[in-house]
């Protein structure tokens, strides 16, 4: 026997300005399989989180929501729990950057670092706005580009003509915050020599050790190393001036940790916070040569995970502990959409709760279609609906619903003995038994794809077993009963397997299922043994309903409306971005200003045409006459109007929406209207006279 594995297991710490996008959940799911397959393991596993709080965007988002940061990060962080319990992620403990365990850490890192003389200081010169008072980061400067003269610019590239340049090379630069000219002022930055020859060396050691990295993200970091010119490795600037949300540096006034300094100190700082409610040797812990320390996240962080942060625990020196893994995985796409950082795809992970779908589908879904390797994942509906129903349902819960009831009915939920009994039989159960150490090194080395496809051939086998053994027919045979009791002690069996092998990926499914087996919570190694001869199980009650694709519709047509959201005009067929971050202004009264306003192109549009969407419910298709062409729009107001209804009127749409794909085609913008708390919903309409084309404002 091996002695367990002791392992910290994190994942990326979400910025706390916006609710958890679909792409957070999948990681989540990713890593909280893996933490339960390894404590179905006997392993020791910790497993935390927290909000990534600090930077100038936060900051900024909370002086435009009016409130402090502070309240405005405590704001979202409230509503994290929701979408962690939805999903059964269980993280042991969830904490947030702006802490004092972080404070406390990242200067003591800091320190470390700076005594191992890896911190110096040099003068930068950057734009600052004199209005705002603050300098400014690249994404905070506009302009006109220098190539080409298209206005408005960002300060790297150019959309126009896709040239790329320094902010300072705009034309007539503006600061995004205040309008005012920018202007060049130099400050004292500090900088980590990422580039000193000992610390190359170690990384270029620390990526070389198999088994660590996966191959694609060992290369991609070697070729950071290995750059040379102006792709050549370079300090890093680890601070900013004030104002900046963010932890101070010592002995420097007005200078803050840039928060890619101290965030991923934050997952040291929960897991602190974590021993130190838990009564855990936190330090103690980490020192441990066997103590593995491993981090889930995506693969546009890489850089930070592979260079800044093993070289910063490097130099800290003892107890800090160099990473033992990171897993980089894909990003999710839908339908072959790619997602947006800020937006997030077109699955709301709350709308999907709200709809009462089950949490376990999308697990059993991500699972299914992850792996070891960097890639994307795409969730498609129809596939999504496929693999539920034909694949968990149509074989895995069939085993039950088909078995179950004659071992309750015909022999009181008893079981027979497999040894003694179950001849030719046997042969099913060894093979369903010995797969599970392929099944679980699948899972350790997240090929959870490629694991989940073993069990559903053996449910397949199981599956072929019942379809030939007939037991609805040997019920009606008299004298019979022994045979139907191996057959259905044989499948329940079976059953009780292939739910351990789920149970990391669906585990409430899996607490149902034992309750009904009427066995405790069933570890790797009872995969090692089978039921024993009278062993009573419980009444058989469905475990899992299938997918309707009418869900799928809703999830994708039509956004959760927040409760506040219900009073005033609604959009039924609003683009499925996420629901708008709960507002952290603690009196609720958050404003827009008039330009705010201005942007939404609300115009009056002709109905030329309506007609129902084959398999959608809620929908209508509308074709919207603009004057100068004409648009499509999916509208969910099927309950409240017949399509001939809605031919000929004029309407209000919104024309600037970005289009959105949707199960249906090309949704190009959305129609205005009313619904309260009762039923109904309510076109809005403009006074007569109005021209198809003509602004609203
Ligand atoms: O990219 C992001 O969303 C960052 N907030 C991830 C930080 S991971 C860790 F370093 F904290
Ligand atoms: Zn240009």
């Amino acid at each position: 026997m091996h002695p367990p594995r002791r392992i910290l297991v994190t994942t990326a710490l979400p910025y706390a300005n916006g609710p958890f996008h679909v792409g957070h959940i999948m990681e989540y799911i990713q890593a909280d399989i893996w933490v339960r397959f390894q404590r179905m393991q006997g392993n020791v596993v910790h497993f935390v989180g927290a909000d990534d709080a600090h930077g100038a965007p936060i900051m900024l988002a909370a002086e435009k929501a009016g409130t402090s940061p502070e309240a405005f990060v405590a704001g979202i962080a409230a509503g994290r729990k929701q979408y962690l319990d939805g999903f059964h992620i269980r993280f042991d403990h969830w904490h947030s950057t702006h802490s004092p365990e972080n404070t406390q850490l990242s200067q003591d890192i800091y320190k470390r670092l700076s005594k191992a003389g890896l911190v110096y200081k040099k003068p930068v010169e950057q734009f600052y706005d004199p209005v705002k008072g603050m300098f400014l980061a690249d994404r905070y400067i506009k302009g006109e580009c220098p190539k080409c003269g298209a206005k408005d610019q960002y300060g790297d590239a150019c959309e126009n003509c896709s040239s790329v340049y320094a902010p300072t090379d705009l034309i007539n630069p503006y600061s995004t915050l205040s309008g005012a000219k920018p202007v060049r002022k130099s400050s004292e930055h500090y900088f980590f020599r990422l580039s000193d020859e000992a610390c190359v060396a170690f990384l270029r050691d620390w990526i070389d050790v198999p088994g660590q990295l996966q191959p694609q993200v060992a290369n991609k970091a070697r070729e950071w190393l290995d750059g040379e010119g102006d792709k050549a490795l370079g300090d890093w600037d680890i601070s900013r001036d004030a104002p900046y949300f963010g932890i101070e540096i010592p002995d420097a006034p007005g200078k803050y940790f840039y928060v890619w300094l101290d965030a991923p100190i934050g997952y040291l700082a929960s897991f602190k916070a974590y021993c130190a409610k838990n009564g855990l040797d936190f330090e103690g812990f980490l020192a441990d040569e066997n103590t593995e320390q491993v981090h889930f996240i995506g693969k546009d962080i890489i850089y930070f995970h592979t260079l800044f942060w093993p070289a910063m625990l490097k130099y800290a020196g003892p107890f800090y502990k160099v990473p033992t893994n990171v897993f980089v995985h894909g990003f999710i796409t839908v339908s072959g959409d790619k997602m947006s950082k800020s937006r997030g795809t077109g699955i709301s992970p709350l709308r999907y709760l709200e709809l009462g779908m089950n949490p376990e589908w999308l697990r059993y879904y991500i699972a299914a279609k992850l792996n070891a390797n960097v890639e994307d994942l795409d969730f498609n509906p129809d596939d999504f609906i496929a693999r539920v129903n034909s694949d968990l349902v149509g074989k895995y819960i069939n085993i039950a619903s088909r078995c179950a009831p004659f071992l309750r009915n015909k022999f009181d939920g008893k079981l027979l003995s497999m040894e003694a009994d179950g001849a030719g039989a046997g042969s099913l159960l060894d093979e369903v038994q010995s797969q599970a150490g392929e099944i679980g090194s699948l899972i350790d080395s997240r090929e959870y794809g490629k694991a989940l496809r073993q069990v559903m051939t053996l449910a397949d086998s199981v599956n072929h077993y019942v379809d030939e053994k007939k037991p609805w027919e040997i019920a009606k045979r008299a004298g019979e009963e022994h045979q139907l009791h191996v057959v259905c002690t044989v499948a329940i069996n079976a059953f009780r397997l292939l739910t351990l092998y789920l149970k990391p990926v669906m585990p409430k499914l899996a607490e149902n299922v034992e309750r009904f087996l009427n066995i405790p919570p069933m570890t790797w190694q009872d995969a090692g043994t089978l039921l024993p001869a009278d062993h009573q199980i419980n009444a058989y009650k469905h475990l899992m309903t299938r997918v309707e694709p009418k869900q799928l519709d809703a999830l994708f047509d039509l956004p959760a409306a927040a409760p506040e959201e219900k009073k005033t005009v609604t959009a039924p067929a609003a683009p499925a971005t996420p629901p708008p971050a709960p507002s952290p202004a603690p009196d609720g009264s958050s404003t827009i200003s008039i330009d705010d306003f201005a942007k939404v192109d609300l115009r009056v549009a002709l109905i030329a045409n309506a007609e129902a969407v084959e398999g959608a419910d809620k929908l209508v298709k509308l074709t919207l006459d603009l004057g100068t062409g004409t648009r499509t729009v999916f509208a969910g107001i099927k309950s409240a109007y017949a399509p001939d209804q809605l031919k000929g009127r004029l309407t209000v749409m919104v024309a600037n929406l970005a289009p959105r794909k949707m199960r249906f085609g090309l949704s190009e913008g959305m129609v205005l209207a009313a619904s309260g708390d009762g039923p109904g919903i309510f076109l809005l309409s403009p006074d007569s006279g109005a021209q198809p084309g003509m602004k609203v404002k």
